[in-house]
């Protein structure tokens, strides 16, 4: 008998529904996860190169076009795998730096744990970066039967090198400069991070990693695919996150692109794009793709001086402007039955959470504490409330959120925003060889304008500011700002640990705990 999963058409659309069938046909679920993927950055949003095996998945199923990630890693991986806001998880502020000892909460329930108890087998690929510190906080703990990858947040694409600095709550990290090139210069602490389940692996070394992830990838569909139970494959790519590396082929067609990062960040993105169609076909070549949702999404906004772009929305990674937090995704699957739909449904990725649970057919018990949307469609996002940004600016009223703090919430078509929200360029493809140059972060001024207001769905851009006009409406939606930051546990973000140095731990980054 075909059961339909309401939650998922829910969130989805109004006219698309999974078909789902009982018992052991419960559906395979694969969640590939893009790094630092700009809003503009794929064919149908109309990038300069060509991104067809994505297109052509996301025109087979529904494109999530009014869709929101966090702007930065972690705290969009956190929510994702949690199905819960930052301000829940201590998660508030930055990312977690491989020199810290923290991680995503271990009372935190991941959905891979969720799905485990659903009897899926549960595997992750690539990219972690929610802790390691403790062996505890890493994937084989939180849910996952297998892990490969790496457990921090960047690394270079070959040799899977990194080099960590020091960090603490009073280093703003706007002013640690991304590395776009390999640089370990000046660096503190440096080793490798490439693990198969737990044991560092040393003979991949010039292997580019979007291949290596894609053919683990590969392997493991052929595996699953002799076994009768359902799978779940988390395969978060490095790519396209900086430092700027891709095979020299990939490149080839977009010799006409002028700007240096953007031709590199081409060829990344068209490499990416090779995997996921790889990924797609081993699928159907294992005979699985016919009992298969697979869900695409970026972390967050690209990074505009590392190749990518978000244009026409405002703001880059890391700010709270629409180009950190509006985000491409979709959903791929024979199930749906309808192909080529759009959905305008807002969606935020701490939805994902239920979402699976309903395709796996699991309950979700409340006692989880879910934000992410459970039936219904969603009207409101908290965006991020985090009050260790240094704050800007005079506090607008005094009997709510002070306006100092870096905020940002969702209400139906509004979005205000407050305190320092990063860098709110707008920033077009670049069509020479130089630039964009970073503008650096906002320096604190007494006078600096702290609040805007945006009808998000007329003014998607962020041009027109309506909080001078709309003042019941800002206060209205500081009050629920400010109650949201009841709910709040305190940040998390303990400064580097010396004992994390690699070089205590055999080269590797790993647990020093
Ligand atoms: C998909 O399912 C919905 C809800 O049952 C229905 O309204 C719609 O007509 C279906 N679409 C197609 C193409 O079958
Ligand atoms: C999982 O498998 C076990 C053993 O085969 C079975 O007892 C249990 O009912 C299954 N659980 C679910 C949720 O299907
Ligand atoms: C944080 O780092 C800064 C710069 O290195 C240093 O001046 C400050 O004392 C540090 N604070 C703490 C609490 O370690
Ligand atoms: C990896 O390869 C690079 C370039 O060939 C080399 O410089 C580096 O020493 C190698 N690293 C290891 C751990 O073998
Ligand atoms: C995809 O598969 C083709 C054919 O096997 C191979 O040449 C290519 O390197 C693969 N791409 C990736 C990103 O794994
Ligand atoms: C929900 O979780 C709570 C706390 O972990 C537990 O006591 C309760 O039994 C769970 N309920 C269900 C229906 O699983
Ligand atoms: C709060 O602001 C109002 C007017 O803006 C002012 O009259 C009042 O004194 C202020 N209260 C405090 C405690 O600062
Ligand atoms: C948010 O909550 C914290 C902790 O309760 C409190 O210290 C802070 O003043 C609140 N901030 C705002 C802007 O309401």
């Amino acid at each position: 008998m075909a059961i339909k999963s309401n939650l998922f058409q829910a969130l989805l659309a109004a006219t698309l529904v999974l078909t789902l069938a009982e018992g052991k046909d419960t559906p395979n679920i694969v969640f590939i996860v893009a790094d630092d993927y700009g809003f503009h950055d794929i064919g149908y949003h109309g990038a300069e190169f060509r991104t067809p095996n994505l297109d052509q998945l996301a025109s087979s199923g529904v494109k999530l076009e009014n869709y929101y990630v966090q702007p930065i890693c972690s705290p969009t991986r956190s929510q994702l795998m949690t199905g819960r806001y930052q301000i829940h998880t201590g998660l508030q502020h930055s990312i977690i730096w491989p020199s810290q000892p923290y991680g995503l909460p271990l009372q935190d329930q991941t959905i891979a744990n969720l799905l485990k108890e659903q009897n899926y087998s549960t595997h992750a690929i690539g990219k972690w970066h929610l802790g390691l510190y403790k062996r505890e906080y890493t994937p084989l703990h939180r849910g996952f039967d297998t892990f490969f990858g790496y457990w921090e947040g960047g690394e270079d694409y070959y040799t899977y090198y990194n080099c960590d600095t020091f960090h603490n709550r009073t280093v703003n990290e706007d002013l640690v400069p991304e590395k776009l090139v390999k640089d370990d210069t000046a660096e503190k602490w440096c080793g490798y991070d490439l693990r198969d389940m737990e044991e560092p692996v040393t003979n991949m070394n010039g292997t580019y990693s979007t291949h290596l992830y894609t053919d683990k990838a590969i392997n493991l569909i052929k595996t699953a695919s002799k076994s009768e139970r359902p799978f779940f494959l988390y395969l978060a790519y490095q790519a396209v996150h900086t430092p700027m590396e891709v095979p020299a082929h990939y490149m080839k067609p977009y010799a006409h692109i002028q700007n240096k990062f953007r031709r590199i960040y081409a060829g990344m993105v068209s490499a990416m794009d090779e995997g996921v169609g790889n990924v797609t076909q081993a699928l159907r070549k294992y005979d699985l793709w016919k009992n298969t949702v697979l869900i695409f999404s970026t972390d967050n906004g690209g990074q505009v001086f590392g190749g990518g772009n978000n244009w026409p929305l405002r703001g880059n990674k890391r700010t709270l402007w629409e180009g950190g937090v509006r985000g491409v995704g979709f959903v791929a699957s024979p199930l749906l039955n309808q192909t080529g739909a759009v959905s305008n449904e807002l969606m935020h990725v701490s939805d994902w959470f239920p979402t699976i649970a309903d395709i796996a057919g699991a309950k979700v018990n409340k006692s989880l504490g879910l934000d992410g949307g459970t039936g219904g469609l969603r009207k409101e996002i908290l965006h991020n409330i985090d009050i260790w940004q240094p704050l800007q600016g005079k506090r607008l009223f005094n009997d709510t959120f002070d306006t100092r703090v870096r905020a940002a919430i969702r209400i139906g078509n509004y979005k205000l925003i407050t305190g320092d929200p990063g860098d709110g360029n707008w920033y077009p493809v670049p069509a020479t060889a130089d630039g964009p140059t970073n503008p650096g972060p906002t320096k604190y001024s007494e006078d600096a304008k702290n609040v805007w207001l945006f009808n998000v769905a007329l003014d998607p851009v962020e041009v027109i500011d309506l909080s001078g006009s709309h003042m019941d409406r800002v206060h209205s939606m500081l009050d629920r700002l400010a109650a949201y930051n009841k709910t709040a546990v305190p940040p998390t973000y303990p400064q580097s640990d010396p004992q994390c140095d690699p070089k205590l731990h055999g080269g590797f980054w790993g647990p020093w705990q």
